[in-house]
């Protein structure tokens, strides 16, 4: 039976008219995709018919986005005002704009440049630029002019219109049903809020946008075969590493910790009550980048780092504010991830040796500590022995600030990516990485590791010694900034605990 017939039967004469009267109100289901060769000329597609390829964002009906019709943040914003003012400050809002990203982008392609370095840049914007993706503006060609959608990253009506996600295969996973929304006007949308919210994937309508699984499509980074290699190569595992913990089983998905206005308060609640407190929903997703956000920073780096000031009328010193806000939530949430303790001896004699262990547990990710972009990211643990004189006895994991370096002998937590000559890759090539290591497996969900230290007691020191442990976090490597984004800036680290005990010598 063809669907209005089944609807006829079962409906009655009532659900007729309402359903005729949708029929004048409503935009036509034609859709307004484009397909690429016929409608989008001169689009190079070396891997097959799929236009997104090699990554695995798409649209419900195949087809490429046409530019005119693309709703905004801005539009939405007339009348989702609270959304779009904590989207604003979020990182989903510069996944695309994003100084670092955009250098990283040229990186890459200048790597792989007349190895079909272009269209491999699909597989980066299928989680970072999804419109300008599914839009074909990644050409080798200009075939498409930029929408204003472009400039914003992950927009609105990339999450609000997923009606299916692929969270394991990752690289985007997501298909849009994002090509019938012609004359999305105003009007249309009060005449028929109801509708609107239905194709806008409302939590009543499709549970999926509130599940980890939505996340995981691009919180899953596998490098395609088609980039490099014979074999896939997992980078980032974050939905992984949460399916695989207590949270999973617990039913507390990426949105109930990540969504909540404040993340650090929504942890401690847990921790102390265990019990599984209620869903609060803003769209700051807070997470750890404290340098896109510091609107403290000196000559509008900020502005700078994210691409620019955010489209729509929204005051700078507002904006300002509202980011600053978002770095307090976030230096929160990274101090709110971890546990340090140190078990040490009550004493040690003059001239001897003494033994330290320090663990550092997870008690607030829900997945490893740390996760996501590792290669990037990292963490490391410092520890300082001082005696009653202020004289330094021991010393690892110093930070000179001056040159942004790392003691090189710290514990810690890092991932070494190497190309094909055994190089170190310090600037996110991605494209040419051929092996990985970690310095030291990250922590997962409700576990901890105990690391071993140990020093020596000189003739002279002087009672009590104290002994300083500090957990740090650091958002990238200062080569990074040094010689890509050619910044003389030193990127400081977050302290995420510090912890002190004393032992007597004698
Ligand atoms: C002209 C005003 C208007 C515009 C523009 C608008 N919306 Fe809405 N939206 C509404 C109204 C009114 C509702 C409440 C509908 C209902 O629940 O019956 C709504 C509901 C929603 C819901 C469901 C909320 C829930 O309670 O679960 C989502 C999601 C949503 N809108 C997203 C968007 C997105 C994304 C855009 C931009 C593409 C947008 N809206 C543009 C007026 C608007
Ligand atoms: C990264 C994906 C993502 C983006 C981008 C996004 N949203 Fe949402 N949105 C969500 C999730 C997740 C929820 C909560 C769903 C749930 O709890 O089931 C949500 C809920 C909503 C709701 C319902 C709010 C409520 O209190 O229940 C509205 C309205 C909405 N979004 C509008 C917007 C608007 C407007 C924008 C752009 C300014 C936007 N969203 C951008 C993922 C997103
Ligand atoms: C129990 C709360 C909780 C849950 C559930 C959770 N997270 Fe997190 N998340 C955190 C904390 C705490 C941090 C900061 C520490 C860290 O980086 O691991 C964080 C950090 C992150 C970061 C930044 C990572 C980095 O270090 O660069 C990303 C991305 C992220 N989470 C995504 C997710 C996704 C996707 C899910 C679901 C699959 C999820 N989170 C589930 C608490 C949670
Ligand atoms: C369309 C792809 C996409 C979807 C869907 C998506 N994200 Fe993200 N998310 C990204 C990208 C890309 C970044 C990193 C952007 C950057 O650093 O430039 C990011 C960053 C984050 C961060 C880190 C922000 C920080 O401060 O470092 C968190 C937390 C996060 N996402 C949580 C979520 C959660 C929770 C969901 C599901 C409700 C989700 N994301 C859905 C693409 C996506
Ligand atoms: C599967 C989705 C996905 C793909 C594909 C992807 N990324 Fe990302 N990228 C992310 C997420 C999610 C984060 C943030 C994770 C975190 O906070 O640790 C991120 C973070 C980054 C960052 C750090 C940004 C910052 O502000 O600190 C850079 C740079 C970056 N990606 C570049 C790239 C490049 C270049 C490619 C392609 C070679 C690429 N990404 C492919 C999802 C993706």
């Amino acid at each position: 039976m063809s669907k209005p017939i089944r609807f006829l039967v079962v409906g009655g004469a009532l659900t007729l008219i309402a359903f005729l009267a949708a029929l004048f109100l409503l935009p036509k289901p034609q859709g307004t995709g484009l397909t690429a060769g016929s409608d989008v000329p001169f689009y190079s597609m070396p891997w097959g018919d799929n236009p997104f390829a090699p990554g695995n964002l798409k649209t419900a009906d195949g087809k490429m986005l046409d530019a005119k019709n693309i709703p905004t943040a801005e539009f939405c914003a007339q009348c989702h005002q609270k959304e779009y003012r904590e989207w604003i400050s979020s990182i989903h809002s510069v996944t695309g704009p994003d100084i670092l990203y955009e250098t990283a982008i040229s990186n890459n392609e200048l790597a792989h440049k007349n190895r079909l370095g272009t269209e491999k840049i699909r597989w980066c914007d299928s989680c970072h630029e999804p419109v300008n993706l599914l839009m074909g503006e990644i050409n080798p060609l200009a075939v498409v002019g930029p929408s204003e959608a472009t400039a914003e990253g992950t927009t609105c009506i990339v999450c609000h219109t997923a009606v299916q996600a692929d969270p394991l295969a990752g690289n985007g996973g997501l298909t849009l049903d994002i090509n019938n929304l012609n004359n999305y006007t105003e009007a249309l949308i009060m005449a028929a809020p109801s509708e609107h919210a239905v194709s806008m994937q409302a939590k009543t309508h499709n549970p999926l946008m509130g599940s980890s699984d939505f996340c995981g499509a691009c919180h899953t980074e596998i490098r395609p075969v088609e980039i490099n290699g014979g074999e896939p190569m997992h980078l980032q595992n974050t939905y992984e590493e949460w399916k695989k913990s207590e949270y999973a089983e617990k039913n507390i998905q990426c949105q109930d910790c990540h969504i909540h206005p404040d993340p650090a308060a929504y942890i401690s609640q847990l921790n102390e009550s265990g019990q599984v407190p209620e869903r609060i929903v803003s769209h700051r997703f807070v997470g750890v980048n404290y340098l896109l956000t510091d609107s403290n920073l000196p000559s509008n780096l900020v502005t700078y780092l994210r691409g620019g000031l955010p489209p729509g009328g929204i005051a700078t010193d507002e904006w300002k504010a509202d980011l600053l806000e978002q770095n307090r939530l976030i230096r929160d949430l990274l101090q709110a991830a971890a546990t340090l303790s140190v078990s040490a001896p009550e004493s040690v004699a003059p001239n001897s040796k003494a033994t330290l262990d320090v663990t550092i547990a997870n008690t607030g990710a829900g997945h490893n500590l740390p996760t996501g972009a590792l290669d990037q990211r990292h963490m490391w643990l410092e520890v300082k022995v001082t005696d009653a004189a202020g004289n330094v006895i021991y010393h690892s994991g110093a930070f000179d600030a001056k040159t942004g370096k790392i003691d090189p002998n710290a514990v810690i937590y890092i991932k070494v990516l190497k190309d094909k000559n055994g190089d170190v890759i310090n600037e996110h090539i991605l494209f040419n990485a051929e092996s990985y290591t970690y310095t030291r497996d990250p922590i997962p969900a409700n576990s901890s590791d105990t690391i071993p230290y140990a020093f020596s007691a000189p003739a002279n020191a002087q009672t009590p010694l104290t002994v300083e442990t500090t957990l740090w976090y650091r958002l990238a490597l200062q080569e990074f900034v040094t010689y890509s984004l050619k910044l003389d800036v030193i990127i400081p680290p977050v302290m995420m605990e510090q912890t002190s005990v004393e032992i007597q010598v004698k």
